[in-house]
């Protein structure tokens, strides 16, 4: 079954309509890239997925269970943790060490759910959680630093682990690699890939074509707002169909060459 479902979701800003009718499905551990040139609307389409903006109009199921709409009646933090993202920029706590950045959420939650004292029980379990984590992505010898002193491509592996924590249905990445010197993004791919490896689902917005070729069971070219083109990455980006298409990726391929 399909772990995601999206039906006709669509996001204006005033005048401006920035999604128009997008449908897409996501089965359990598979990796969907969305490629397309800036202001086509990808951020605003994660947005929505994470419930930071309201959509107008669509539908949005979870593993069968509806999330927008008058049919949902769960509070909006729990929709939330069905979706994991991580951001551009990092956005890590600064005043906060990595591993607590890592644990802030997870003992937020179960503070919430459980009470103080529970909670504080849990809070060691929490903890090697986040070890594990920060382990994976390759930062256990930084627990105990704090963001200004790691490089760009460690900040963005702690905002990694930090959204594994509360253990998504589905992890987001809005274009995880662009604010990194081009020698530091690897190793953020290396991360995103072995995850695939352990079938996480996951939404990749990249401008890293050759990442997107390798790593996704799924593209989505997205123009003004649409979906102008979709299919497995040998499709889009070996036969694609829509002269939109071409032209981007022609575009992609001059300013890498
Ligand atoms: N909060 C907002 N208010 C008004 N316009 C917005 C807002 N967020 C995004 N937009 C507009 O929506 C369009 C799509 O933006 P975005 O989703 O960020 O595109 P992308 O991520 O593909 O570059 C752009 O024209 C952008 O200026
Ligand atoms: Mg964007």
């Amino acid at each position: 079954m399909a772990i995601l479902e999206v039906k006709g979701l669509c996001k204006r800003f005033g005048g401006l309509e920035v999604l128009n009718g997008i449908d897409l499905t996501l089965d359990q551990g598979q990796v969907l890239s969305i490629i397309g040139s800036s202001g086509s609307g990808k951020t605003t389409l994660l947005r929505c997925l994470n419930f930071l903006e309201r959509p107008d109009a669509g539908e949005l199921y979870v593993a069968g269970q509806e999330l927008w709409g008058p049919a949902c009646t769960q509070p909006l933090r729990q929709r939330r943790l069905h979706f994991g993202l991580v951001f551009q920029n990092f956005n890590l706590f600064p005043q906060y060490t990595v591993l607590r950045n890592v644990t802030l959420a997870m003992d937020l939650l179960a503070k919430e759910r459980r009470g103080k004292s529970a909670a504080r029980q849990a809070a060691a379990k929490n903890e090697q959680k986040a070890r594990e984590l920060l382990g994976r992505v390759g930062l256990a010898d930084k627990l105990q630093n704090y963001p200004f002193q790691l490089s760009g491509g460690q900040q963005q592996r702690v905002a990694i682990a930090r959204a594994l924590a509360l253990e998504p249905d589905i992890l987001c990445f809005d274009e995880p690699t662009s604010a990194l010197d081009p020698e530091l993004t690897g190793e953020v791919l290396r991360v995103i890939r072995s995850l695939k490896s352990s079938r996480t689902t996951m939404i990749v917005v990249t401008h890293e074509m050759e990442f997107a070729k390798g790593v996704s069971d799924q593209v989505i070219f997205m123009a003004d707002g649409v979906i102008e083109e979709q299919g497995p990455p040998a499709q889009v980006f070996g036969a694609p169909q829509s002269p939109k298409t071409r032209a981007f990726l022609r575009r992609s391929l001059e300013q890498v060459g």
